[in-house]
């Protein structure tokens, strides 16, 4: 959700600053802009839609100079425009700005600044009241900028991430961070600063990742980091392994089908780092005693969209296997229920990203009732991360595409690996079925190449079923949080209205509205739960909803009932979601497909939420 890339160097800005941003595109966004320091001073292109507009702009008029700032925005405050495309000048022109995330007092800042300052603004944001701020400011400061953002960001409130240059400054960048991802990249004779490392990683493999409330000051030769006392910070880089390769497509259409055939790799990758010699599970080094297990009373499961549809198994999961009470929650309700956690809750975060703002602020609010904190998070060095007291990351690698699909199966091996793991450390499950389940893990990435195998048999039925208006998932067990899981990638893809529902909940009213057109999803994948799901798809059949089932190989008797049949290996009931859900996110990429959809990039929606 939005994104920010600064350079200074001696190469030309312009190309660096656009290739930066495209790499920042799977964010979410609706317009892009740049700005470079040039020898007519600070001059701005910025157009609504995507980076090739601005692109088009820019080869009539282009830009010469070796520092400046781009942004890719993700309208909050004033529609998507070229006049709200960051970044924003201040009223002399001699100021410009790029900004991540929200001014949450900007309404009175805009009005002092207009009655105290004479500052006419030009746009609806928020952002531009930072830019008039600084110019006066750095007025005030005899041509300090760094002085300047120091002196603007006291008088800020809200969530963001900044990146300023001055037209009579030449060679800097001042950046600031508070709540909003902010990182830089360390070159030779150039550096970077960006909202996220694909940003950068063409040009530089050495990050430092900015903390909250520190300030950035970024020439070509030096970067310097001060905390929020003033005091200079020394901090060691990091070493990014990861290609840019990784973060491209490879051959695939899309980047969510490359995610999605990525899983069996992924998970392997999760599992790998976790199970030692003697076969037993390790949790990175996270300790935590038996004694400690046992005075928590309750686990909070608390995450967003997909994250939290992977916490309903992980609550399925621990009470199994550990028999602790678990609540699972989404984020923002949690942070405003005053929820009873204390020193006897163990909170677990779930955030792909790690820069989900309502997972970060739920995060916050257990923390300060004293819970421990554990997140799940597959953005190395992420917020989430940074303010967990332990991390358990899923080892994914980047996910591009909007809708998550290797992050939940990974999150999925995560919370099956806690579980198992709580579970030995109090006793709660015997050796056999501790190894018994490890090697039901170990097992799934092969299998998953089975359902893999299922691809053009999934797409053959998305060719005709892709006009529907609406679609079922139901399920029982674990199969009612898979079904959850399908039916939101189904509809951020390809936008048809769809809904999950606990299949014995269907007769309670929902059933009211199945007719001959309906798609219902069922998933029957359960054996315990098999005869009573039968049932359920026999109810259905009988209102001549178009059913298409999910049941494991050998199941054969669900045939007569259903109109279509997609098996999945035989495995344990405790790990079918791992596999169930791989025909469904084939299943809505198939119909987003069909449709013609921007798949990577589904409208209003953003990968990672940094906003309420
Ligand atoms: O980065 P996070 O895992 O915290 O993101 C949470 C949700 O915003 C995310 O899972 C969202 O629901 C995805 N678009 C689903 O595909």
């Amino acid at each position: 959700m939005c994104g920010i890339v600064g350079y200074t160097g001696y190469e030309n800005a312009e190309g660096i600053i656009v290739d930066g941003l495209k790499r920042l595109e799977y964010r979410g966004y609706d317009s892009a802009g740049i700005a470079v320091l040039t020898d007519k001073g600070l001059q701005v292109r910025k157009k609504k839609g995507k980076i090739e507009n601005l692109e088009k702009l820019l080869m009539e008029e282009s830009l010469t100079g070796t520092t400046g700032i781009g942004h890719t925005r993700w309208a909050t405050h004033g529609s998507p425009s070229d006049v709200n495309a960051h970044p924003h000048l201040s009223m002399d022109g001699k100021i410009a700005v790029v900004h991540n995330g929200i001014v949450e007092n900007y309404v009175e800042l805009r009005e002092d600044l207009a009655k105290n300052h004479g500052i006419k603004f030009i746009t609806e944001t928020d952002t531009e009241v930072i830019a008039q701020l600084i110019s006066v400011k750095y007025g005030e400061n005899g041509g300090n900028l760094e002085n300047a953002v120091r002196d603007t960001v006291k008088m800020l409130k809200g969530a963001y991430a900044i990146c300023v240059i001055a037209a009579d400054t030449p060679d800097k960048i001042v950046a600031y961070r508070k709540d909003a991802p902010l990182i830089v990249g360390l070159g030779k004779k150039r550096n970077f600063i960006a909202s996220d490392i694909p940003a950068v990683l063409k040009y530089v493999k050495e990050i430092l990742l900015v903390e909250n409330q520190e300030l950035v000051i970024c020439t070509p030769e030096q970067v310097k980091i001060y905390n929020s006392e003033g005091r200079e910070v020394s901090r060691e880089p990091m070493f990014i392994k990861w290609s840019i390769e990784d973060a491209e497509k490879g051959g695939y259409e899309h980047f969510t089908i490359k995610e999605i055939y990525e899983q069996p790799k992924a998970i392997k990758e999760t599992l790998m780092r976790r199970i030692d010699d003697e076969g037993h599970v390790k949790l990175d080094g996270i300790y935590i005693s038996a004694e400690e297990l046992n005075s928590y009373d309750k686990i909070y499961i608390v995450a967003c969209g997909t994250a939290y549809h992977a916490g309903l198994v992980g609550k399925y999961a621990i009470e199994k296997m550990a028999r602790i009470p678990v609540e699972v929650d989404i984020a923002s309700e949690f942070r405003y229920r005053d929820p009873l956690v204390d020193e006897h809750t163990l909170f677990i975060a779930i955030s792909q990203s790690g820069e989900t703002l309502d997972t970060l602020e739920a995060l916050r609010e257990a923390k300060s009732k004293g819970a421990r904190v554990l997140s799940v998070v597959n953005v190395v060095g992420s917020s989430v991360a940074r303010e967990s007291d332990d991390v358990f990351y899923t080892w994914a690698g980047p996910e591009i595409a909007v809708a998550s699909t290797k992050a939940y199966t990974t999150q999925l091996i995560c919370m099956y690996l806690i579980a198992l793991y709580f579970g030995r450390l109090r006793g709660t499950i015997t050796d056999e079925y501790y190894s018994f389940v490890l090697k039901e893990l170990e097992a799934i990435p092969e299998k998953i190449e089975k359902v893999l195998e299922k691809a053009p048999e999934i797409e053959n039925l998305a060719r005709h079923l892709y006009n529907r208006t609406q679609v079922f998932f139901i399920g029982r067990g674990l199969d009612s949080a898979v079904s959850y899981e399908g039916s939101l990638k189904l509809k951020e893809i390809s936008y048809i209205n769809s809904f999950a529902i606990a299949a014995g909940e269907l007769k309670h009213g929902t059933i009211a509205l199945m007719e001959p057109e309906t798609i219902v999803i069922a998933l029957a994948t359960q054996d315990a739960l098999f005869d009573k799901m039968y049932s359920n798809i026999v109810e259905i059949k009988a209102r001549f909803a178009h059913v298409v089932a999910i049941a494991k190989e050998g199941n054969t008797k669900i045939e007569a009932e259903s109109s279509e049949v997609i098996y999945i290996p035989q495995c344990a009931d405790e790990v079918t979601p791992l596999l169930s859900v791989v025909p469904l996110q084939l299943f809505a990429y198939y119909v987003a497909r069909e449709k013609g959809e921007d798949i990577d990039k589904p409208r209003n929606l953003a990968k990672s939420v940094t906003v309420e």
